[in-house]
């Protein structure tokens, strides 16, 4: 089984991108399954059901969110209807949508689930229990399965991949916009990256327009963020799983840019 994710993709530019390098890494890759972190998808946060319909035409058979899951108002319009699109699975009980999805590939069955950290973010549930128990309903049904982890922290990120080590194919960080240089397999056989980056703007700061986030910096003003228009980026990780075990064989993360262009 082999799995592309591509990082969060942030407003048009990245939706240009997704566009522009998806089929293309597709066809060097060939994975059975392709999951997008799609939460800043429309205009830098959130998505809406327009957006939605751009990721998948692009290529994505999944789609996960994070913690601007609920910016755009429309998602509660169609959240309900698309089972291939999941928000993190801890927050609290009674939000809409859910936080698990099987895709059927090749006659395997793959789970993907979304949790968020709680370290330096909104308080929500336990990320590490709620995992317990997701991977547990998983695990009945699948040796494959496949976590993005949506947190600010580093630690925690990491703290999550060891956590799970073992249990799960994949865990692979989202949320902080910079891909790390930590792509592993962990010792029981998990594959791990603490964040897998952004799609989107090359020249602004984590995607959005440098001279606002610099003015908040010298002012402390309240200012407005809008994604930067300009070079543009795409930023994944591409995963093998083991036919039989569903244990991580190989990860390596994936950068296109005017600094690392692509090769087919
Ligand atoms: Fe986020």
């Amino acid at each position: 089984m082999k799995v592309l994710f591509i990082g969060d993709v942030v407003g048009s530019p990245g939706r240009h991108m997704l566009k522009e390098y998806l089929k293309k890494l597709k066809l060097k890759y060939r994975p059975d399954v392709t999951i997008v972190n799609g939460e800043n998808a429309a205009s830098g946060k959130g998505i809406t059901e327009k957006v939605f319909h751009e990721i998948k035409e692009a290529g994505a058979d999944i789609i996960t969110l994070g913690n601007h899951t609920w910016d755009k108002k429309d998602i509660f319009d169609f959240i309900e209807n698309k089972p291939e699109m999941i928000r993190p699975a801890n927050f609290p009980p009674d939000n809409p949508g859910t936080g698990i999805t099987y895709h059927k590939t090749g006659g395997q069955t793959i789970a993907v689930i979304s949790l968020q950290g709680r370290t330096f973010m909104p308080p929500i549930d336990c990320p590490f229990r709620k995992a317990d128990e997701l991977v547990e309903e998983a695990a009945a049904k699948t040796k494959f399965i496949f976590v993005d982890f949506h947190a600010e922290a580093t630690s925690e990120k990491q703290a999550m991949g060891w956590y799970l080590d073992g249990k799960v194919s994949a865990v692979v960080g989202t949320h902080t916009h910079v891909q790390t240089n930590d792509a592993r397999v962990l010792p029981e056989g998990t594959g791990f990256i603490t964040d897998v980056g952004m799609t989107g703007p090359y020249d602004g700061i984590l995607g959005v327009e440098k001279e606002a986030v610099l003015h908040r910096f010298l002012t402390n003003l309240p200012t407005r963020f809008e994604v930067t228009k300009g070079r543009e980026q795409l930023n994944g990780v591409f995963v093998t799983l083991n036919k039989q075990s569903g244990q991580a064989e190989s990860i390596r993360s994936l950068m296109i840019n005017d600094d690392q262009p692509f090769f087919d």
